[in-house]
């Protein structure tokens, strides 16, 4: 490793570690402290997950780290502070924000996410911008911490947020690490295939959450990963549902109960249709045609067939027929249209 990075990544365990003490054992850190409680976190999470704070001040950690030997130019290349263009002086990135480390897959710290603690303070997460050795779209939030239980049950549960993993940890669900607000990428799918090829999407129930467990799922359906899909109702994410309905509740119902990936694309593809309308009926069971005709299981067939069938008042034989018939020639057109009207539909916005 490299002189410099290995000083980037002492800088932040230094501030991790006083972020911390600040969070928890100050008159400065009470307020965020309380914000913290009052959300239902418990001191275990926030020791377990080293949640800190970060001073209002605008050159806590420049002082902090100038005072231990670290020039500025470690401090800015590690995207702690920030230079001021008009003279030339440095300021702290991250003020008056709950501090969560980032750890990368060898569990050292090397960035932050920073949320704020009031609605005007925007944007709600800051994080560390992309340096030597932080790319928000090859690290995974908890996932150091989550290996061993990925590994022992066979599985990883996939977060949207870090309050989602920080409850589910408390609920007992161990196996959580979390995408930070990015789509989910190869490099992600990387480190998830190392430790298990099962995964649980849990995203937000939200439209936002609904498309990118769409988007994240055909992504790992190409590594051959099995995939189910945890769902929750009124648009709840994973953190809020626990907060409500409590840990049992979330580990039976939520998770025990995920969805298998046909399931969950057949009720994808079913949203925001109107099903007595008899072209969008149409439409939808094609569709749901085509997806089932790529199972490979044939028992798995049959299933979804049956339930097809029993849906829409449809005989097993037509659908069949009419299955053979979008295999046919006809078939690649007919996909072809059904993928650029799925690719062309207008991006929801969130919630
Ligand atoms: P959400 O908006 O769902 O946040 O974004 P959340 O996790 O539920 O957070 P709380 O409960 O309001 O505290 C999901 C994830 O997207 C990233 C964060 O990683 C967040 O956990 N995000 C979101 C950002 O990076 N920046 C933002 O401004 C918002
Ligand atoms: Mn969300
Ligand atoms: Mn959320
Ligand atoms: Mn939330
Ligand atoms: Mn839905």
């Amino acid at each position: 490793l490299p002189k410099e990075h290995s000083l980037m990544i002492e800088a932040h365990e230094l501030l991790a570690k006083f972020y911390h003490h600040l969070l928890l054992n100050t008159n400065e850190g009470a307020e965020a402290l309380d914000y913290l409680l009052k959300r239902g976190f418990t001191k275990e999470n926030i020791q377990n997950f080293r949640v800190g704070y970060s001073l209002p001040g605008w050159d806590f950690a420049v002082k902090y780290l100038e005072n231990r030997g670290f020039s500025h130019e470690i401090m800015e290349k590690a995207g702690l502070i920030s230079v001021r263009e008009k003279d030339g002086s440095y300021f702290d990135r991250f003020r008056d924000r709950l501090m969560f480390p980032l750890h990368d897959s060898k569990g050292r710290i090397v960035a932050f996410s920073a949320r704020a603690l009031t609605e005007e303070n925007q944007p709600k997460y800051l994080n560390t911008p992309e340096t030597v050795l932080f790319n928000k779209s090859s690290l995974l939030y908890n996932y150091y911490n989550a290996r061993s239980h990925i590994r022992k049950q066979g599985n990883v549960v996939l977060f949207e947020g870090f309050a989602d993993v920080i409850s589910a940890d408390s609920a007992g669900v161990k196996n959580g690490v979390a995408v930070m607000g990015t789509a989910l990428t190869e490099k992600h799918v990387q480190l998830l295939n190392r430790l298990t090829n099962s995964v649980t999407l849990c995203f937000d129930s939200d439209s936002a959450g609904e498309e990118a467990a769409y988007r994240s799922g055909l992504l790992l359906a190409n590594y051959a990963i099995d995939i189910n899909v945890a769902i929750m109702p009124d648009k709840l994410d994973p953190d809020d549902y626990i907060r409500k309905y409590g840990p049992e509740k979330f580990r039976e119902n939520v998770i025990g109960n995920a969805q298998t990936w046909m399931a969950y694309k057949l009720h994808y593809f079913r949203k925001g249709k109107n099903l007595q309308n008899e072209g969008e009926k149409l439409s939808y069971i094609e569709r749901a045609l085509v997806e089932i005709n790529e199972l490979e299981n044939p028992v798995e067939r049959e299933l979804y067939l049956r339930q097809l069938s029993e849906e829409f008042s449809l005989s097993l034989e037509t659908l069949i027929e009419q299955q053979s018939l979008l295999s046919g020639s006809k078939f690649k057109k007919q996909q072809k249209k059904i993928e650029q009207r799925n690719t062309l539909q207008p991006k929801k916005k969130n919630q």
